[in-house]
């Protein structure tokens, strides 16, 4: 353990106000752990502020890269990462003694599901030891990461109070959900208001006056446990609609009717309707991730959580509906899926972004691979593929030329990202699928469309 530094006031209200007072004047050091898709744009905002800003990784590369001005996430370009390289108060780094010197400690590291389907907090835990090791009096930390209610005051307070410091007297702990949609032109950290749950009144008001001085407003709520829940089910609520509207497609397309066109005129209804569009199957980090951290605690106590299941078996197969739908169009062509060549447009999960997590286009790919379909891939965002915890493909972004689209039997567009060339495609391409309803725009094409 190292040795506390002691020039803070003894009393814990005159703690509190103590922090609150370097809050104010932006002299509190911010202290972000995991510098990813969420602790990135959070650092660029508290900088922006005028706040010291310190943050933390273990992935020297990202952390050479924030100290050097380099972008690594596609839509934070270099100029904004300039905003942290190009101020002398802001630095990154993997040693974790710094913790030590921060005022506020923001956690945003990731929570995945193991291979079992189950929260996997080893990335939470590892980091609230690290911090229990550094931790001082006076100092705030706030968990960010999506995670189950309770794990706050479960996971992260006992081994920080093993530091011998008390939660709510001596150090101050809240959670704060965040909610970034990577790639949203309209929202961005700075101005997504932010839940927060403190564990006392004091942890409460300090976590609000901190992040009232970088986005568009908090709304305080009784406890960590309640905005750990008010995160979960905002995202439970998209995966449970957006399976909805799935299975409309589905069920739809045997009658004959446009889910698409269904959807927009549905849209005009004022109140009491709120449009969610179909698509390959869910991909990113949280959506089909998030649901299943409440369905493993909700076992706790003895509860089923029916809808996020249910959605969960539509979303996910939808894929296979997706490869159904291609099965049929080859085959109107004369053609097997067997010895096919496809060209599948857009590896990342949703359009305009490079971030490949869960992505659905990668189940495509195992499937088509698996019934013998020679399958290329274009993505202007994701040069090649990774190799990831389930999928190893060596596969490279190709060229989308036309001479190009003309060498495959059929195209199939899973993500609709903005640089693409439709009007080409719809006049070389001999089949195409489209999960996104991309095509549209094009008017009649060359190219048979087909919605999947
Ligand atoms: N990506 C999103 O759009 C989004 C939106 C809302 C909430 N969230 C949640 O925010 C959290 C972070 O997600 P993300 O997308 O930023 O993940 P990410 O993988 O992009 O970033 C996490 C970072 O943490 C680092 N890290 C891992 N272990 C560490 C450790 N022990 N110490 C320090 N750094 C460590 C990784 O190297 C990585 O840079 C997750 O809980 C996620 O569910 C993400």
């Amino acid at each position: 353990m190292v040795k506390r530094k002691s020039a803070k006031p003894s009393g814990h209200k005159e703690l509190a106000d103590y922090l609150l007072g370097k809050i104010n004047d932006r002299s509190a050091k911010i202290g972000i752990i995991g510098m990813g898709y969420v602790g990135l744009p959070l650092a660029i905002e508290f900088a922006k502020a005028g706040y010291p800003v310190v943050g933390f990784d273990i992935d020297q590369k990202k952390i050479d890269c924030i100290n050097s001005g380099k972008a690594y996430i596609k839509h934070i370009p270099s100029e904004k990462m300039k905003i942290l390289a190009g101020n002398k108060k802001c630095s990154a780094t993997t040693n974790f003694s710094k913790i030590s010197d921060v005022d506020c400690i923001i956690i945003c590291v990731p929570t995945p599901l193991t291979q079992h389907r189950e929260p996997d907090m080893k990335y939470i835990e590892i980091t609230v030891e690290v911090i229990a090791k550094y931790l001082q009096r006076g100092q705030m930390v706030v968990l960010e990461s999506t995670t189950y209610p309770g794990t706050t005051r479960e996971v992260v307070q006992p081994p920080l109070e093993a530091s011998g410091l008390k939660a709510g007297k001596d150090f101050f702990l809240a959670y704060s959900p965040e909610r970034e949609d990577p790639g949203n032109k309209s929202f961005s950290t700075g101005n997504i208001p932010k839940v927060v749950g403190g564990l006392s009144a004091n942890c409460r008001k300090i976590a609000c006056e901190m992040y009232n001085s970088v986005v568009s407003g908090t709304t305080p709520v009784s406890s960590p446990d309640t905005a750990e829940a008010t995160k979960l089910l905002e995202n439970i609520f998209r995966s449970v609609n957006i399976a909805l509207v799935n299975e409309m497609k589905v069920v739809f397309d045997r009658m004959g009717i446009d889910v698409w066109e269904v959807i927009k005129a549905a849209s005009t209804k004022p109140f009491g309707y709120m449009p969610f569009y179909p698509g390959p199957g869910l991909g990113g980090h949280c959506i089909p991730i998030d649901p299943f951290y409440l369905t493993w605690k909700a076992r706790e106590f003895d509860c089923a959580t029916r809808f996020i299941e249910l959605a969960g078996e539509i979303n996910t197969s939808m894929p296979e509906y997706v490869i159904h739908k291609l099965s049929e169009a080859l085959n109107g062509a004369k053609k097997s899926l067997n010895g096919s060549k496809v060209l599948l447009l857009g590896i990342a999960y949703k359009k305009d972004v490079d971030d490949d997590r869960e992505s659905p286009s990668l189940r495509l790919i195992e499937l088509m691979k698996n019934v013998g379909v020679n399958v290329d891939y274009h993505d202007p965002h994701v040069p090649m593929l990774k190799k990831s915890r389930k999928y190893n493909y060596a596969l490279k972004s190709i060229k989308l030329t036309p001479e190009n689209v003309r060498k495959y039997d059929a195209v199939l567009i899973a993500t609709a990202h903005t640089d693409v060339d439709y009007k080409m495609l719809g006049a070389n391409a001999s089949i195409i699928i489209d999960t996104r309803d991309a095509m549209r725009a094009q008017g009649r094409t060359k190219a048979k469309v087909v919605m999947a």
